[in-house]
């Protein structure tokens, strides 16, 4: 049987590859064929009837491969079930979701033809000493909101678990 969900996502440090990667396995757990690639590798959607993006924020956007896959894939997606999460929060802090769901709506308005059956916001991971150029350079400047932060890990792997669970009907029906 062909693949009908593409779970496709951008990344830079590989945390939203993780995630991807169970919310791909979980929906192939309920019987759903489900194929899963970074979106710079997708050549095509043809044969797949949704896709779930998943792309995490930096300084604010979606990483640039998910802008890029938005721009280009514009007439594909508007004709699927889309569902769409996002990476961000590195601490366990309200006011900080609070902004950063702030940042994720105002990319969705980026993409006013976008209509998304599903969204949600998930929790990053951060390692100060992983950055590569520029982002060491950024986070190292004072006046960054990423000055001094810990490494963290706050993806909740119930709540992500529980997300993709609760995909499958919407899935099962598209
Ligand atoms: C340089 C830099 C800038 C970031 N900017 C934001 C941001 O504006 N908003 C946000 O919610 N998270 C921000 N983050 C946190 C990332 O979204 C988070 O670490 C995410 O898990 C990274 O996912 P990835 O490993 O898949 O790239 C930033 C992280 C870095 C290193």
């Amino acid at each position: 049987m062909s693949a009908s969900v593409l779970v496709t996502y951008a990344t830079r440090y590989g945390a939203t590859q993780e995630v991807a990667e169970v919310v791909a396995a979980t929906l192939r757990e309920h019987g759903l064929a489900v194929d899963l690639q970074p979106m710079r590798k997708v050549r095509s959607l043809e044969g797949y009837r949704a896709v779930v993006l998943g792309a995490p924020l930096y300084i604010g956007r979606w990483q640039k491969d998910a802008r890029d896959f938005l721009s280009q894939r514009r007439e594909d997606l508007a004709q699927r079930q889309v569902i769409v999460f996002t990476l961000g929060p590195i601490r366990p802090d309200e006011k900080e979701w609070e902004d950063v769901r702030g940042q994720f709506d105002q990319q969705l308005a980026k993409y006013p033809w976008l209509k998304p059956v599903a969204v949600e916001l998930f929790g990053g991971r951060y390692d100060p000493t992983k950055l590569r150029f520029p982002d060491s350079l950024l986070a190292a400047l004072p006046a960054s909101p990423l000055h001094g932060a810990l490494a963290s890990d706050v993806r909740d792997w119930t709540a992500i678990r529980a997300w993709a669970n609760d995909l499958v009907a919407q899935l099962q029906s598209a």
